[in-house]
């Protein structure tokens, strides 16, 4: 057994639904199980700049939590100790202010710390554990994106969010026979987008991972009218790579609207788009989510109990494991074009605009 009396946990990058269920778990079985004090520390590793804002987490603290969205911790998705940005005379500058964040943990007397996030904050956290940090990573993002797990928490509420959203699109644009468009989030993959698009009964999902054009689109929406269906629901994940024809009319805004707009045109379609951003990023835990957070939170706790530091937890199959951070970052899972998941989507009908 390490020796270990107080342990800090910080949140960071986007917030995902089920933060609050892994910091519930890791304090309750931090301060339960191994009679461990455990410090909270405000919005990432940031929050190691100031010590004084960190707070001891009671068991009070995570009483109430588990159905909350967000994190108690407050997160930021601009915070790196190894590049610190800040404003000095009026000019950007960047300083490596990792010693001064270790040394800060240090005065806090913790001994080792549970960073709960995606890819960039397990990169910075395999950084911190090189320079002698004791650290264990817990996956997190509404993306999926994370490759040495099967899932992360977040992406199934996520999901239930987009499938809730392209369901009511659906009556909609029944109704009023138009083609609508659904922008999702994913970032450069499009699990969320394939999955929503399969599971709310989309007929045409634009993800990263597969080149499309809109003349193939319009194919798919004129051979549906064909037959009658004079509706078309297109899921388009944020991440999609734009054919040439779009990419001159970009002008660095939501990707929907420039597709939904291309449609229009060559389809002399009515279009609507709807763009759902961050209330994926929002909202109460699916229970998958709160299960799985719950099971993260207290494997982090066994894992610094028995010294797996520089490690990440991970979800293989059933069961709850964990891998080397430096495995786990720097290559992204994506939707496999070939994959069984498209194959299906394709037997639906579904088109890809290939
Ligand atoms: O990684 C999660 C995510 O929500 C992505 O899906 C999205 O591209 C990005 O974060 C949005 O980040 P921000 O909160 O900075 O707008």
């Amino acid at each position: 057994m390490n020796d270990i009396h107080c342990i800090g946990i910080c949140t960071g990058g986007g917030d995902a639904p089920g933060l609050n269920a892994v910091i519930r778990a890791a304090v309750k079985s931090s301060i339960l199980k191994y009679k461990w004090k455990v410090v909270g520390i405000p919005d990432g590793f940031d929050g190691l700049i100031w010590p004084e804002l960190s707070r001891e987490l009671k068991l009070s603290d995570v009483s109430g939590i588990l159905p909350r969205g967000g994190t108690i911790l407050g997160t930021t998705n601009r915070g790196n100790p190894f590049h610190y940005k800040s404003i000095e005379n009026g000019h950007e500058v960047v300083r490596d202010i990792s010693d001064e964040v270790i040394a800060n943990a240090g005065k806090l007397g913790i001994d080792a710390i549970i960073t709960i996030g995606g890819d960039g904050s397990q990169k910075i956290g395999l950084d911190l554990f090189h320079k002698g940090m004791k650290l264990v990573g817990v996956p997190k993002t509404i993306d999926n994106d994370l490759s040495a797990t099967d899932v992360t928490f977040g992406f199934d509420t996520a999901l239930q969010t987009a499938t809730d959203a392209i369901d009511k699109i659906h009556t909609t644009a029944e109704s009023h026979h138009r083609v609508m468009a659904v922008e999702v989030m994913g970032r450069d993959a499009g699990w969320i987008a394939i999955e929503a698009g399969i599971a709310g009964g989309a007929h045409i999902i634009l993800i990263p991972e597969i080149p499309f054009s809109v003349e193939k689109i319009c194919e798919h929406i004129a051979s549906r009218e064909k037959y009658g269906r004079r509706f078309t629901i297109v899921v388009v994940a944020e991440g999609i790579q734009l054919p040439a024809e779009l990419r001159n009319l970009s002008r660095g805004g939501s990707v929907g609207n420039l597709v939904g707009d291309a449609i229009s045109l060559c389809a002399h379609k009515e279009v609507r788009v709807s763009v759902l951003g961050h209330i994926q990023r929002g909202g109460s835990p699916s229970p998958y989510d709160r299960v799985l957070g719950t099971r993260f939170g207290a494997k982090a706790t066994e894992m610094i109990a028995n010294g797996d530091f520089g490690k990440m937890v991970c979800l293989r199959g059933e069961s709850v494991e964990s891998v080397d951070i430096a495995d786990a970052v720097g290559h992204l899972k994506r939707v496999d074009p070939e994959g069984e998941l498209v194959a299906t989507a394709r037997a639906m009908g579904i088109s890809f605009g290939n």
